[in-house]
Order: structure tokens, then sequence, then C-alpha cells
């Protein structure tokens, strides 16, 4: 019996000593499995006679049931140790504040090109648009820019290799004669997009910008109306407080012209005037030239640098910010 005794003890201590559910297999296999001790003093069993076969039997079942209890104690302390540890190296913390994604927003220029377009769109005015690629006689000739007038060469204009007479828009007047020639008058619209000119890079110059050009035509039109409606886009851009000023100026599409300035306060009791666009009544000649019968009807046209009201209003000093993309500039807005 001595023999089964010390393997009961060896095995329970193994039992015991086992650290993980691995070794504890192990050591199942080892003292239960085909090849254990115990199988073989199973086997031996044979050659026993009955009384003691018996007495033989009883002792290996003892031993059978403690360890299977041992065992099985043990496999349900280590699996919960187990489960315990993996719950800690899982832990959420879930007070943790998250990693916000910054939200994307629309480019500082396109909020205020959507801000001005709203503007007149609230005055009854619709949105038209003309391509960046234009016709030379939607840019000059239906604008009364014929082709020797030094205007052409003011504005630096970019010609389209490989076309006859295509150039990228200087401004986007041409989509005033665009709007003209195919529609009769009440017109009012606005017509936001890019412009270019062969301009170097500076502060304020940019080779790409952009526009609102604004249109009205019908009877009665008046220069009053035109320093009303810019009077009111001031003001819903800039402050109720602005005034505008219109200083006499020269455009060939126009007649009269003028440039229109907007009044500001800086600090300590500076105040002044700034440009925010050029403007004037529609020139008879554009008004022929277009197919609308300049006796019956007038128009007032205006063209306003959407860079220009940006930097104005949000105090931005250099052009190029509005180009550069650089995030901690743009977040700003
Ligand atoms: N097209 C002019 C420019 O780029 C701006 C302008 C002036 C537009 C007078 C107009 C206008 O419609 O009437 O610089």
């Amino acid at each position: 019996m001595t023999d089964l005794d010390t393997l009961a003890q060896e095995a329970l201590a193994a039992v015991a000593a086992a650290d993980d559910l691995e070794h504890l297999d192990e050591v199942r296999v080892r003292f239960t499995g085909k090849r254990s001790a115990l199988t073989g003093v199973q086997k031996a069993m044979r050659d026993l006679d009955p009384d003691e076969r018996r007495a033989r039997g009883q002792a290996l079942n003892a031993f059978r049931s403690a360890f299977q209890a041992a065992f099985e104690a043990r496999r349900e302390a280590l699996g919960s140790a187990a489960l315990a540890t993996r719950l800690e190296a899982e832990r959420l913390d879930l007070t943790l504040p998250p990693r916000r994604l910054p939200p994307g927003r629309p480019h500082l220029l396109t909020q205020v090109e959507q801000e001005m377009v709203d503007v007149f769109v609230g005055m009854g005015y619709q949105v038209a648009e003309g391509p960046e690629a234009e016709a030379g006689s939607y840019n000059f000739d239906l604008l009364n820019i014929e082709s020797d007038h030094p205007a052409r060469q003011e504005m630096d204009t970019i010609y389209v290799d490989g076309f006859d007479d295509v150039v990228l828009r200087t401004h986007t007047s041409p989509v005033q004669a665009r709007v003209m020639t195919r529609q009769a008058p009440p017109i009012a619209v606005v017509c936001p997009g890019r412009t270019y000119r062969a301009d170097a890079v500076d502060a304020t110059h940019s080779p790409v910008f952009s526009q609102v050009e604004g249109l009205v035509v019908d009877e009665g039109v008046t220069m009053g109306d035109l320093r009303g409606t810019l009077l009111a886009f001031s003001r819903a851009m800039f402050g109720h407080e602005r005034r505008i000023r219109l200083r006499p100026s020269f455009f060939p599409f126009t007649e009269p012209s003028a440039e229109v300035d907007v009044s500001f306060e800086g600090a300590a009791g500076h105040h002044g005037w700034l440009e925010i666009l050029g403007a004037g009544m529609v020139d008879p000649n554009v008004l022929t030239a277009c197919g609308i019968d300049p006796e019956r009807y007038t128009g007032f046209a205006f063209g306003i640098g959407i860079e220009r009201v940006a930097m104005l209003r949000h105090g931005v000093a250099d052009i190029r910010d509005l180009y550069e993309a650089d995030a901690r500039f743009l977040a700003r807005f």
C-alpha cells in the first residue's frame, strides 16, 4: 500500500504546485495517463488474490477520486486567476477622454464666397456661372474692351496654348455678357468664380484669385439703385455701422464707373476707407453688343474681389495665407 500512498502524496503535491492550466494537464497525464505509475499498479492487480485485489481496488478508487477532486479544484482556481489576469490586462478605462477627429469645414474663401452670394440671393438675385477658360469675345470684345485697349495689357492676360482666342478669364465680367446674350431683362444675377492674371505673387497679389460679379438690368435702373445695393451688401458683410464711398473711376464696360470704398474704424480713433470693388452703370455699347436695347433698359454691374473681402473682414495681412493650406491658419475660421 505504501507505494500507492507515496504516489498519492506526490500527485496531490504536483497538482498543488501546478502554476497554470498547461502544467496542471501535464500533471494529470503524468499521474493518471496511459503510461503512468497508476496504470502500472492497475495492471499488477491481475496477479493478486481476490481479497488483496479488492482492497487494492478500493485504495485505487480512493486515490482516483482524491486526485480528481484536487485536479478540478486546482483547475477552477487557475482558470479564474487566468481570467482575472486577462481582464486586468485588457482593462478599458472608460473615463479616458476620446481622441477626437477635428471636424472639417469649408475653406475661409469658400465661406466668404457663400456668404457674399447669400447676401445677394437674399435680395432676389440668381446665381450664374461661366467657364474659367473663356473666349476672348466674352472676356474682352462684348465688354467693350477692344483688342488694342490698354486694359488688355493691364490685365496681364494668360492665353491658352493651341486655341485661337481662348484665355483664362481675367475677371468674372464675361459671365455678364453670357447672361445678357441669353436672357431678356429683367436680369439680376451674381456670378462667383475663379479668375486669372499673369501677376507675380506677393502679399496682395496672386495669379489665381476669385470674384463675385453682379449684374442688374431692367427698365429704370439707376446709379442710386447701385449705391443702395452696395451699401446693403457692405453692411451685411462688414457691420451695420459701415458707410460706403463711390469714387469716379474708369472701366470700359461701365459709364459712369466707380471704385467703392467701405469705411472702417481702427484702433485709437483711427478711421479711413478701404477699396473693396469696382462698379458702374452698364455701358450702352455693352447692352447693344449683347442684344439688349439701351433706349429701353439700363443696368448696373459690379465686381468684388473675394480675397479682398476675406482679408479685410478677418484681418488677414498676406493673401498667400489663403492659398497655402496651413492647418493652423485655416483652423481659425
Ligand atoms: N471686372 C473688373 C475687374 O476685374 C471689376 C468690375 C468693375 C466689374 C466694374 C464690374 C464693373 O462689373 O461694373 O477688375
